[in-house]
């Protein structure tokens, strides 16, 4: 994370702001002695453990560790980066950021997402030109025509075309001096095999860009204009396009999910554009991928607490309803399931009934619960056989439901709708659980938190917080700021294992506290997340430290680290009397970790 955003100008706009507020538009937040607290949006719980502190502007929530100040709150519930979460708050106190106008050194610092951001914005220009001018277009423009879109979606949705021809953007990107290995991390072209040189990946084809809720292009969709293969076209991922984060239509949607607490979920980008030429602006589209759990949570946090899915009858849709239930208990979120006649998608069913035709369907839409017993009633019968093959079928979604009480409910109206003893439905659902976590501990790393928020690589908060010693310390530099000349005279951090640890012991160094948790200015040092919510969680607790429990602890921290390095050294020793190499080995990597300080 590259901040080219003054010191003074982040201090300028968080002294503006107030953390309460900007959290309290997202979460209903009840006071609580000096501090608020609520519903954390980052995990589903019942009772609030999530804490905003208004005298230190820092968040932190004891049940899942999240944590941070307010860019870091904006950045997770909105999914946005640091620039752009300070961006966002400086203009809504009206501070002025340093305009665009840079040197080219400054240029070069420009984030790789910005850079990103950029071209993608260049392209999406070029490609509306494209489509809206001259004889190149006309094609185009007759396939929207002839679709019945009208020239105010294809505005809104910044619609374009990219012409016929291999070198359009290669060209394009030539004539703007923008680097071509730039382009094709965006995605937009692509290295040639043969011979040196790149060509365009989109090629005669209606485009979508896809934005982010704060409008930026991340990304592009891009339709054939005849029968031709593959119809759809997409980015591949890139720094700032994952798809299974990304929906498409959200920015267009957000501000009527947020009114009316709904969100209709479509297939398909022509079906997003009709359900808001009709009128029903609350409505996103996944992007070629079904449903995944990031989408569902961001929905929820951010946006509506219900939503319909809108599916077209066929199996498909039957199979992605299954999936969905879970998806959705999981978050605490509601979710119906809206199947269209026979061969109809939101778009031919608009064009062809109407809105009015396709709020009756949406009326009858049922529970998801309800729907998918009853989609394996109709196909299994309610005979013996079919009721175990009701079962069967259903035990799956049923184990994955993580919620006891969702999942209790559930069970028994399974058990009602088929008259039989919940206790049998039990046991299959438990028998499928137990497989699931077989198959679930296999490919871990599935599971874990951080796995789709922070990247693969970095570690989780709590994965942190295992070096206890190392975390008491950092509690105290933050909660007791007097102490922090004895650290640096004592040499404290040298004796810091956790190298992230380390770190942050040293930008605490560097970047003091004001006053006791005051940790709004480290935070925007940091550039890990999981770090960025251990400082937050260590900060916002007020221990009462004393200069003489922090000697202390800090002489049982040398002391401990000492005795460590010692036993070590014995334990050396007598692997190489045994020429034992592997145990060596492992023991002087071990070493290594302990940079002990000699005297
Ligand atoms: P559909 O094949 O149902 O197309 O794909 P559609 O959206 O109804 O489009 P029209 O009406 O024929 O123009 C649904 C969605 O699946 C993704 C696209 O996001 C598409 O909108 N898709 C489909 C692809 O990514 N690649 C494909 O080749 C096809
Ligand atoms: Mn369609």
């Amino acid at each position: 994370m590259t901040i080219h955003i003054p010191e003074e100008k982040l201090a300028e706009i968080r002294n503006a702001i107030d953390i309460v507020d900007i959290i309290g538009e997202r979460v209903a937040l009840k006071k609580a002695g000096k501090d608020f607290i609520g519903l954390c949006p980052f995990h589903s719980e019942k009772t609030p453990s999530f804490t905003v502190s208004q005298t230190k502007q820092i968040f932190h929530c004891f049940g899942c560790g999240a944590g941070g100040d307010v860019f870091s709150f904006l950045m997770k519930s909105d999914g946005i980066s640091f620039p752009e979460a300070v961006t966002s708050m400086a203009r809504r106190c009206g501070i002025q950021l340093p305009s665009r106008q840079m040197s080219p050194s400054e240029k070069e610092t420009l984030s790789e997402r910005e850079k990103l951001f950029d071209i993608n914005k260049k392209v999406l220009a070029y490609y509306r030109d494209q489509l809206l001018r001259g004889r190149t277009g006309e094609p185009a423009r007759q396939y929207f025509e002839k679709r019945g879109f009208s020239r105010d979606i294809i505005n809104r949705f910044g619609l374009g075309y990219a012409p016929d021809g291999w070198d359009n953007l290669v060209r394009l990107f030539r004539k703007e001096q923008i680097p071509l290995a730039l382009g094709e991390k965006a995605g937009l072209i692509i290295p040639r095999a043969s011979k040196s040189g790149y060509y365009d990946r989109f090629r005669n084809r209606i485009m979508f860009p896809i934005v982010d809720v704060t409008r930026q292009v991340v990304a592009f969709g891009g339709r054939v204009l005849d029968e031709a293969k593959p119809k759809y076209l997409n980015s591949p991922e890139t720094p700032v396009y994952h798809k299974s984060r990304s929906l498409y239509g959200l920015h267009a949607a957000k501000d009527r999910c947020r009114e009316t607490g709904l969100v209709y979920i479509v297939e398909g980008y022509f079906d997003l554009l009709a359900m808001h030429q009709h009128g029903i602006a609350n409505s996103v589209a996944t992007l070629g991928t079904s449903l995944t759990p990031a989408h569902v949570r961001m929905l929820r946090r951010g946006y509506a607490g219900k939503a319909r899915l809108v599916f077209d009858s066929d199996a498909a849709g039957i199979k992605a309803a299954q999936r969905s239930i879970s998806l959705f208990m999981n978050e605490a979120a509601e979710v119906e399931i809206i199947i269209l006649p026979q061969g109809e998608d939101p778009d031919s069913f608009l064009f062809g009934r109407g809105p009015e035709a396709f709020f009756e369907q949406a009326e009858a839409a049922k529970g998801a619960i309800e729907f998918m017993v009853e989609q394996a009633m109709n196909a299994h019968g309610t005979s013996m056989q079919g009721k175990i093959r009701v079962v069967d079928e259903l035990k799956q979604p049923l184990a994955e439901i993580r919620d006891s009480v969702a999942c209790s409910v559930s069970m028994r109206y399974l058990a009602e709708r088929l008259g039989i003893d919940e206790q049998a439905i039990l046991e299959r659902v438990k028998s499928a659980r137990a497989a699931n976590s077989l198959k679930l501990g296999r490919n871990s790393e599935r599971l874990s938190p951080s796995a789709d928020s922070a990247g693969a690589h970095s570690s989780s908060a709590s994965e942190l917080g295992e070096n206890r010693l190392e975390c008491r310390l950092l509690a105290m530099m933050l909660q007791f700021p007097e102490i922090l000349p004895d650290v640096e005279i004592k040499g404290i951090i040298d004796y810091f294992e956790d190298k992230r640890l380390k770190n942050i012991a040293e930008s605490i160094l560097l970047a003091p506290p004001q006053r006791a948790g005051d940790a709004s200015g480290l935070l925007n040092r940091l550039s890990d997340d999981a770090q960025r919510q251990l400082v937050a969680s260590l900060a916002i607790d007020e221990e009462g430290w004393e200069r003489s429990s922090c000697e202390k602890l800090m002489a049982q921290f040398i002391a401990s680290r000492r005795r460590r390095q010692q036993k070590l050294i014995e334990q050396i020793k007598a692997a190489e009397q045994d020429n034992d190499y592997e145990r060596l080995f492992e023991l002087l990597k071990e070493k290594q970790k302990q940079v002990v300080k000699s005297d």
